[in-house]
């Protein structure tokens, strides 16, 4: 496996390995990986000749005050990982190499960045576009995958590639739960073990709204209620949002449809967690 910490030499490789004809797949990643990331891994595996993991924490995607500074670093054990997964590259730049001196651009995909985590999260979606069209510049991967934990973050990425012609194939994959139902990231280390269970509130209330909607309730304001009312039965679990929303415009939605994302944040001691579920069908 072979690591790169300048954007040059992995731009040259990437070149490189494009002339020779080979396929590309890219799957961005803050490290700390956790078996989300290793489904991105290893999907990515099977799609291309040469897979690269980039582990970069991007600074500009945190706001003021958030988790930035504490949030787990562990390149050493995270390249052990992408080793184990036979992954070919990893890219994990320095924040000087990424943002030099004089740096200014930003990406900025408008009204979709700021609803739903954006409200709660000023500038983050324009770190996360910024950064992201970095790496898919730097890289040209044919195949980029992300998961659909993040599925505000997911849409704007593909809105991104779409708008400002790039090429790269945009893969997002399901969530990964741990066996109670938890989504796995990164930032459930943040968690001790009353913060865990009482984490369980998400995906619970997740279900119940799917409940509901399997027993032919349709009315957004009564599910959010109800979902509502278990989050605030958690004592140690503050709602920050519940969004029911389409999910192309992230536009609340008075009725569920075809496509309705039902997505929330919840603050649990240090950790901000989100989950969703994406009704696809009715
Ligand atoms: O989802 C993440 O881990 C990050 O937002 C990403 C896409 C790697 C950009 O920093």
């Amino acid at each position: 496996m072979q690591v790169f910490h300048s954007v040059k030499e992995m731009q040259h490789c990437a070149r490189h390995l494009k002339l020779q004809g080979k396929n590309i797949a890219l799957v961005p990643t803050m490290g700390a990986l956790h078996k989300g990331h290793i489904s991105l891994i290893r999907k990515a595996r099977i799609d291309c000749d040469v897979l690269i993991v980039s582990i970069y924490i991007n600074p500009t995607q945190f706001a003021h005050g958030e988790d930035y500074m504490s949030y787990p670093r562990h390149l050493e054990k995270d390249m052990a990982k992408a080793a184990g997964e036979k992954v070919d590259i990893v890219f994990a730049p320095t924040d000087k190499e990424m943002y030099p001196p004089g740096f200014t651009t930003s990406v900025d995909v408008g009204e979709l960045s700021a609803r739903l985590c954006g409200a709660a999260r000023p500038g983050h979606f324009q770190g996360v576009c910024t950064v992201v069209t970095k790496l898919l510049n730097i890289v040209h991967p044919d195949f980029a995958y992300f998961g659909q934990k993040d599925a505000q973050q997911a849409l704007i990425i593909k809105k991104i590639v779409q708008d400002l012609n790039m090429e790269a194939q945009i893969i997002v994959l399901p969530i990964i739960r741990d066996k109670n139902g938890l989504a796995l990231s990164s930032r459930n280390k943040y968690l001790n073990k009353y913060e865990r269970k009482a984490a369980l509130v998400l995906y619970k209330s997740l279900q119940a709204a799917r409940r509901l909607i399997d027993t032919g309730e349709r009315k957004s304001e009564y599910i959010k209620e109800k979902m509502q009312e278990l989050i605030q039965k958690e004592k140690l679990a503050k709602l920050e949002y519940i969004s029911i929303c389409r999910y192309n415009d992230l536009n609340e939605l008075e009725l569920i449809e075809k496509n309705t994302l039902i997505a929330l944040a919840v603050q649990i001691g240090r950790a901000r967690l989100i989950d969703n579920y994406l009704v696809e069908n009715l």
